[in-house]
């Protein structure tokens, strides 16, 4: 008799992102001429960049050459890209890494989802809540996250840090022992981020408690403000304690042609049963050479072009033209009276729900009256109750009508 694994059932309903299509499909299908702005999934709309299409276009004519075709690549990616990686993401900043401290992936909700596989199940997880619900998903499904307490919309086993109005949405630190720790920043779904000095308290927290941050900085392009650290690695001593993922997909335009890269340096280690330390980069480089058999040669060819000057110059506006959505959502909201968050260095704007409305509640009004989708911030963890978020991933028409028509509401 084939058994399932019985940690999904401890799984709440469907994943967020799914719930959210879910309510739109209904509800365009209940008022077919509507028309709907999303402003719900970070998903980017801005096409590719020319350097990255030229890229990808040289090497789709290189596979149709027997002398340059290539099959297999190498799992951890090949050195043109990794060495870009390298030069341009880190080196340039002062931060020196080999290249088979690099992992590069079809997609970062994948690496994240996946790391948690290399250590013990009985690893204790710290999250920031809210939180990207990948890390606490898969850490259920794997079992680390005990019994699901419906009163508290939380896990037993997993330690929660909340981050709200009140803290600045600044995480405190444990006040008991966790294994794995997850920070995002910029943050996703708030927006905001950590200074050097905050960001450092946890390398201190994990370099003394033997912890791993598993630091994920998929929106490290968006940051405009000059002291906010872009990489862990700025931070002495997180070579020993942080894993790092990055990803072309909010930097590039990425989110369907798929690129990422993990950065797992070989001075992390975690420990066995007896003791004895491990090297964290081997079991990762054991991992993927088993279950992955590389990025695609012409996706990894399209990435190494967002390095070229071109490719940076083109990213950069990629970026201001976000950031632009970004900060019309923001002022038109913050506008309203309603208080907003984010929005400065990442692409996600994080409101506070006037009248204390439950996000889903806030999800459901600005779908009926302005027929925009949103993201309800309950949906990313307790502390996200009575918040919601907002991308900057639309087009300029679409950002700057959404924001009409919610100064269109009564609230
Ligand atoms: C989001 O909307 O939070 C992101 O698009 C999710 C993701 O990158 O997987």
């Amino acid at each position: 008799m084939a058994k399932i694994n019985q940690n999904y059932k401890q799984l709440q309903g469907s994943y967020l992102f799914a719930e959210v299509a879910r309510r739109r499909t209904k509800f365009m299908s209940e008022n077919p001429n509507a028309q709907i702005i999303s402003l719900g999934i970070g998903d980017v709309t801005r096409p590719l960049p020319e350097a990255v299409l030229s890229g990808l276009h040289e090497a789709v004519d290189e596979m149709a050459e027997a002398g340059s075709f290539r099959g297999y690549g190498p799992e951890q990616g090949y050195d043109f890209l990794l060495n870009a990686i390298i030069e341009n993401d880190y080196k340039a900043r002062g931060i020196d890494l080999k290249t088979n401290e690099v992992f590069v992936s079809d997609g970062s909700k994948c690496d994240v989802g996946n790391i948690q596989e290399i250590f013990s199940l009985d690893s204790v997880v710290a999250v920031t809540d809210p939180v990207y619900p990948v890390y606490v998903d898969t850490n259920v499904m794997a079992g680390r996250s005990g019994e699901y307490v419906k009163d508290l919309n939380r896990y037993s086993n997993i330690v929660y840090l909340p981050c709200n109005a009140e803290n600045n949405f600044i995480p405190s630190l444990p006040d008991k022992k966790v294994d794995l720790i997850y920070l995002c920043y910029p943050n996703n779904p708030t927006g905001m981020t950590l200074s050097k000095e905050e960001l450092k308290k946890w390398v201190d927290f994990a370099k003394a408690n033997k912890c791993i941050i598993l630091y994920d900085s998929a929106y490290e392009a968006y940051i405009q403000e000059k002291d906010v650290p872009r990489s862990i690695y700025e931070i002495e001593g997180a070579k020993e304690v942080a894993i790092e993922f990055r990803s072309f997909s909010k930097t590039a335009g990425f989110t369907g042609v798929r690129c990422a890269y993990t950065v797992v340096p070989k001075e992390v280690l975690a420990y066995d049963e007896e003791g004895n330390a491990v090297p964290v980069n081997d079991l990762w480089n054991r991992r993927q050479t088993t279950k992955f058999n590389g990025c695609s040669y012409i996706t990894q060819k399209g990435a190494a072009a967002v390095y070229t000057p071109e490719g940076k110059a083109q990213i950069a506006k990629l970026v201001d033209y976000y950031m632009a959505n970004a900060k019309i959502i923001r002022e038109g909201i913050a506008g309203l009276g309603i208080q907003v968050f984010g929005g400065v260095n990442a692409p996600y704007i994080w409101l506070k729900t006037p009248n204390n409305m439950g996000s889903w509640e806030f999800f459901d009004k600005l779908l009926n009256e302005a027929n925009i989708v949103g993201t309800p911030g309950v949906g990313f963890g307790q502390s996200g109750q009575g918040y919601f978020r907002l991308t900057a991933f639309g087009s300029r028409e679409n950002t700057e009508k959404a924001v009409e028509r919610i100064k269109n509401l009564q609230f």
